[in-house]
């Protein structure tokens, strides 16, 4: 530390925010966000519940703010309120009911702009419909949409009356599908006939139809239409959304609900083969996506708000749909991909609707890097005035290009960590508050006691890496794993004493900036989507010619990590080239395509313990570093460590 160039290499990235943007910041200044985060520390039931308070409604109030019994805790106890009702109703009695919600855009071009009253409109006759179909609070809906508005439009239509839904990202496979609706035990789906993605049309109503050969408790299929393209409908179970919303009522009031009352199960990937079902709550989850669309987005009445998420992630879920409608915003949203018709598509919309706050993954921002800047350049981005990242470690390159090129160097990043489990953002800068450090997620927000510490539980020093951790139960966290409430405290809660686990690696430096730097378990960060290595690897086992397999992340400059998977076949399998693809195609069929293996090794045997447990470490390193230097007394047989790196 002690080291002067350090000490100036340091001090020459840090960048504070401008004094015209702190003039206008929610949050102003250092010592305000002290204030703030020593408040929710030291009264957290004051705290939040004054925030409650002013930022949602509530049909009732709650008897006291928080219920924790650990590991599982209630917030807002005894209080009744909407998720439907915070992001549509309360905005009718104000100005905003003629301010535009939804601004979309459509990959061919078409456009939409609807206003919180015909958003309004359109989720209570979709309610209705869903009423009229017999279906109540605590049934569960999987949603299967392209980025369409009808996707928040059923959101919000089952938030209204308490049907728990599970948006399931339109790039998962039939499998994939079938696994959550099964695991949920839905009896409805909503869909479309399709969504148009690179001049192309996925046809989700095909793969919703090989999903439910093995569903039979699934008793309606509403299909929206969007593509017209051809679809088959079953007699007795699909039904068309249009023919629904015919003659259904304007006028559908919101259920009071328990403010605990399960909004959404949204799947993610764990440490072993089966995905998770993450289950959130009401109140507190949108307490949290309120405060924090205030503090890290820095959200005014004039804002035009876009997050290029997936509304399939957690990030659609928290900052596309219930975060900015429930704080009012104006949200953009495009259907297609960012390089459609061609590379400056998010520039071409920042510019038509005059973004001002842009908030996007380091994956795409790496992939825009590399068609250059003519493209961006091409375009009047000056409506913007702040930018974000999420998902995945920004590597600071990559965070000074968007700050110089697309920010023109006056728009504050924020960086911002969380995961699906948090629900909301927990690690960001204030824009107007702190100095940035591109790379650094920065400081906890207020109410996150997050923490970097070492095996034991202990704080490790200044700029030692550790495990990242969070000490107390906030908002907007996880209450539960869906069905499995033993795996939701072993895993969250049961790896370090008394504090939950993100599965992340931190350091934190001398001024308390923490920055993320990946995880520590067996999970992979690809292009920001998160994938199970024993997800994959089930798939691969799947295959007829598959005898073993193990999959790693391997470090790639543009998504983060790539997938690379270690096989050993069956006697007499055919010819690698052809089985390497065929393997890729598998695994593309049974997850996605985005969980595709960029690398397919073929291998004699793979190292394993002496208990036989694969030793994936090992292969981590080949693939990082191409040698291994790690401990390897437990290994059964040495000699296949050395063939591995040498074949590498
Ligand atoms: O490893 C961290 C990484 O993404 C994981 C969470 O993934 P998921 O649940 O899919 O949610 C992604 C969107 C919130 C984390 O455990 N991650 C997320 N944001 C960051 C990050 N890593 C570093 N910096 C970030 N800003």
């Amino acid at each position: 530390m002690t080291d002067p160039e350090a000490v100036e290499t340091r001090e020459e990235s840090v960048y504070q925010p401008s004094p015209e943007f702190v003039r206008r910041a929610n949050v102003r200044g250092m010592e305000a966000y002290r204030a703030l985060y020593a408040r929710a520390e030291r009264q957290p039931e004051e705290f939040w519940g004054e925030l409650a308070e002013r930022e949602l409604f509530w049909f009732e109030k709650w008897s006291h703010v928080f219920e924790w019994a650990p590991p599982f805790v209630k917030w807002f106890v005894g209080a009744k309120t909407n998720a439907s009702y915070n992001c549509l109703d309360r905005h009718l009695a104000t100005p905003r009911r003629d301010k535009t919600a939804i601004l979309w855009e459509g990959e061919p071009g078409d456009q939409r702009a609807i206003s919180y009253f015909e958003l309004h409109r359109l989720v209570s006759r979709f309610a209705n419909v869903l009423k009229a179909r017999g279906w109540r609070a605590g049934d569960r809906a999987v949603i299967y949409m392209p980025m369409i508005p009808e996707l928040p439009v059923a959101m919000l239509a089952c938030a209204r009356l308490g049907i728990t839904h599970s948006v399931v990202f339109g790039g998962f496979s039939a499998e994939a599908l079938k696994a959550r609706i099964q695991d949920l035990e839905a009896g409805l789906i909503i869909t479309a006939d399709g969504g148009w993605r690179r001049g192309r049309e996925v046809r989700l109503k095909e793969t919703v139809d090989e999903a439910l050969i093995e569903c039979p408790q699934v008793r309606d299929v509403i299909v929206y239409r969007r593509t017209a393209g051809a679809v088959s409908m079953k007699a007795g179970r699909d039904l068309w959304w249009h023919d629904l919303d015919e003659g259904a009522s304007d006028v559908c009031p919101a259920e009071p609900l328990d403010a605990e009352h399960p909004l959404f199960v949204l799947y993610t990937s764990g440490t072993t083969g089966k995905p998770k079902g993450i289950l959130h709550s009401t109140g507190g989850y949108l307490a949290q996506c309120v405060a924090t669309m205030k503090w890290v987005f820095d959200l005014h009445e004039d804002d035009v708000y876009w997050c290029t998420a997936d509304i399939g992630w957690v990030t659609g879920h928290s900052y596309i749909v219930y975060g900015p409608l429930a704080a009012g915003a104006t949200t953009v949203m495009y259907e297609g991909a960012p390089d459609f018709p061609h590379f400056d598509r998010f520039w071409q919309i920042v510019e038509k609707y005059r973004v001002s706050i842009f908030y996007t993954s380091p994956t795409a921002i790496r992939a825009l890097i590399r068609q250059g800047e003519q493209w961006p350049d091409a375009h009047d981005l000056s409506s913007l005035r702040l930018l974000g990242s999420v998902g995945e470690p920004i590597n600071p390159a990559a965070w000074e290009w968007y700050h110089r090129v697309i920010g023109k160097g006056r728009c504050p990043i924020v960086d911002t960590w969380w995961q699906t489990e948090t629900g909301a953002i927990m690690i960001s800068p204030m824009p107007g508050a702190m100095p940035l450090k591109p790379g650094s997620a920065s400081f906890p927000l207020p109410g996150v006691q997050a923490d970097v510490v070492d095996v034991y539980g202990k704080p490790v020093e200044a700029g030692k890496e550790g495990f990242l951790i969070v000490r107390r139960p906030w908002p907007s966290m996880l209450r539960t794993i869906w069905r499995d409430p033993e795996r939701y405290k072993s895993q969250y809660w049961g790896r370090l004493p008394g504090v939950y686990f993100t599965g992340d690696a931190a350091r934190r430096d001398a001024e308390g900036y923490i920055t993320v730097l990946g995880r520590v378990d067996d999970v992979m960060n690809v292009s920001g989507h998160r994938l199970s290595t024993m997800e994959i690897e089930s798939a691969l086992v799947r295959h007829p010619s598959v005898a073993e397999a193990a999959v790693v992340g391997r470090p790639d400059e543009l998504t983060g990590q790539a997938v690379c998977a270690f096989v050993t076949l069956k006697k007499g399998a055919a010819d690698h080239q052809q089985l390497g693809e065929e393997l890729r195609r598998w695994v593309a069929h049974e997850i996605g395509g985005f969980a595709r293996p960029a690398e397919i090794r073929f291998t004699e045997s793979l190292p394993k313990t002496r208990s036989g447990k694969i030793m994936r470490r090992l292969l981590r390193e080949i693939v990082t570093t191409h040698s291994v230097t790690g401990d390897v007394t437990t290994l059964e047989d040495m000699a296949v460590v050395s063939r591995l790196a040498a074949e590498d």
